[in-house]
């Protein structure tokens, strides 16, 4: 990124999905915050389903003002969701997330790292589906990682298969340029409020 194209500098919520103990989202995490800090112009936030208490009961429609990650989710421009796939779907925390807010995704782009035996296609497919509910936007480029508990190091470092590295990078170059795009529309709106 140059100086010229600073103002495309965004920032993304990357949420962990899994809130499992132990979980494979472990050493996805942390590859994924390497990855994503190691590019230029992204400024990352890691937001763990696990540690943030978001309890169903409590949850309204439209979103709740009492989310401890609102206003976390109001700053980023984009989001990467981190799901697993359970049962043919993303799983219970994240359907959770998702319904505890509604303006906080609106006009955003969301992109995914799927995992799981399958390499969560399931689990992205779907949410493909609930998104445009809350204005947000899918990008079209993905990271599909199946069986990733057999790209472990010794040390239990995630090592990426061949193909990941390129595949991140589209993700994240085509979650960029509708977060860019976007940044607009959301003034325009705020504008109006
Ligand atoms: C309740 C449950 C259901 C699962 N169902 C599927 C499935 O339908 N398809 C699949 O590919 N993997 C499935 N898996 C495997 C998980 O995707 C895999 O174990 C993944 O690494 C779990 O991520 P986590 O450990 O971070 O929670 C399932 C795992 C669990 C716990």
């Amino acid at each position: 990124m140059t100086e010229d194209n600073a103002k495309d500098r965004i920032r993304v919520a990357v949420v962990i999905g899994s809130v499992r103990r132990p979980r494979m989202a472990d050493p996805l995490a942390a590859w994924l915050e390497r990855e994503l800090t190691a590019i230029d112009g992204l400024d990352v936030d890691m937001i763990d389903l696990a540690a943030v208490p978001l309890p169903m009961h409590e949850m309204r429609p439209g979103g709740a003002a009492a989310s401890p990650i609102a206003g976390r989710l109001a700053e980023a421009d984009g989001f990467v969701f981190l799901t697993p796939e359970y049962n043919h779907s993303f799983p219970a925390p994240v359907k959770n997330v998702i319904d505890w807010h509604f303006t906080e995704w609106a006009y955003k782009p969301v992109a995914f790292v799927g995992y799981g035996g399958s390499g969560g296609i399931r689990a992205v497919e779907q949410l493909r589906t609930v998104f445009p509910e809350l204005r947000a936007t899918t990008v079209r480029e993905s990271v599909l990682l199946p069986m990733p508990w057999e790209h472990l190091d010794v040390e239990g470092r995630f090592v990426a298969p061949p193909g990941t590295a390129q595949a991140l990078g589209a993700t994240m170059e085509e979650l960029r340029t509708w977060a860019v795009a976007l940044r607009p529309v959301r003034a325009g709106l705020a504008a109006r409020t």
